[in-house]
């Protein structure tokens, strides 16, 4: 059988800009180029905000949930940003816009995404990061390389897919197998391609191999395990999905002993699928 090689050359050949990709709202594009720009100041990404009536009302909504706590209630975009800091509000809008239009289409990776977002979220506080937002919306990407596999390169998936299913394995090592590359391989592309942050990019592109070495290794280890407990405690997930392996040393880059995880993975079990991000 001729295997249908995928590289990162095709990927971009098939690649929409984003301004052009379906369901992106046009909000994005500005967001994106601040999220680049750390000279622009709360008025700017307030005013870019406001331009899109769906996208103010899920901050506010956000910014009004249980999960901060806020005694007073926050009527303005302007007021979220205060409250909730620049970049928590900057990512929930580059994370929900990109992600939420996109996935209509695709139940299953958005809530497995969505899933991955909100351990990634409790993972990060766990391990004490500084920005968990981030993570959240990191999480909330990861897989971006499935949705653009399936749009562009449908026939080469499904080939990825049945091997997987037919050989008991995790989908990214049946893709390496007839593809050459996985979906992290190309969501990490894309990403580049469309300008998001490295600090983004590097973890989305690397979340099934890990590595200690790379620049944003402490996020990249907390998207991959974030993404293996969403895998594990899906129980609405497909019956054929293989859950992939912790790697030993995403887990030591966190510091969390086999106990600990053990304590995580149950209060993860317990919870709830919150819609805080999107
Ligand atoms: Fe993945
Ligand atoms: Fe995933």
């Amino acid at each position: 059988m001729l295997k249908p090689t995928i590289d990162r050359e095709k990927v971009l050949k098939a690649l929409p800009s984003i301004k052009s990709f379906p369901n992106v709202p046009k909000v994005a594009v500005p967001i994106i180029q601040m999220a680049n720009d750390e000279n622009k100041s709360f008025a700017d990404l307030a005013k870019v905000i406001e331009t899109d009536p769906e996208l103010s009302a899920r901050i506010l909504t956000i910014a009004n949930s249980g999960f901060y706590g806020f005694k007073r209630q926050i009527k303005s975009i302007n007021h979220a940003l205060v409250m909730l800091g620049w970049n928590a509000v900057k990512m929930i809008a580059l994370g929900s816009t990109i992600l939420t239009r996109m996935c209509a289409q695709d139940r299953a990776t958005f809530n497995h995404s969505m899933r991955t977002a909100q351990i990634a979220r409790f993972l990060a506080m766990e391990a004490n990061f500084y920005k968990v937002e981030e993570i959240a919306v990191v999480g909330l990407l990861h897989d971006f390389g499935i949705i653009i596999l399936k749009m562009y390169f449908p026939d080469e998936y499904m080939k990825a897919l049945q091997f997987s299913i037919d050989n008991g394995l995790p989908l990214h090592i049946g893709e390496r197998e007839i593809l050459n590359v996985d979906h992290a391989d190309v969501g990490g592309w894309t990403l580049q391609e469309w300008d998001l942050p490295e600090n983004i990019t590097e973890s989305v592109a690397k979340h099934h191999s890990y590595d200690p070495y790379s620049y944003h290794a402490r996020k990249t280890a907390v998207i991959h395990l974030a993404d293996i407990l969403a895998t594990a405690v899906d129980v609405n997930g497909p019956a054929w999905e293989k859950v992939p392996e912790i790697s030993a040393s995403a887990l030591e880059t966190l510091g969390f002993s086999n106990s600990e995880l053990k304590d995580m993975l149950l209060t993860i079990m317990k919870m709830k699928l919150d819609p805080l991000i999107v």
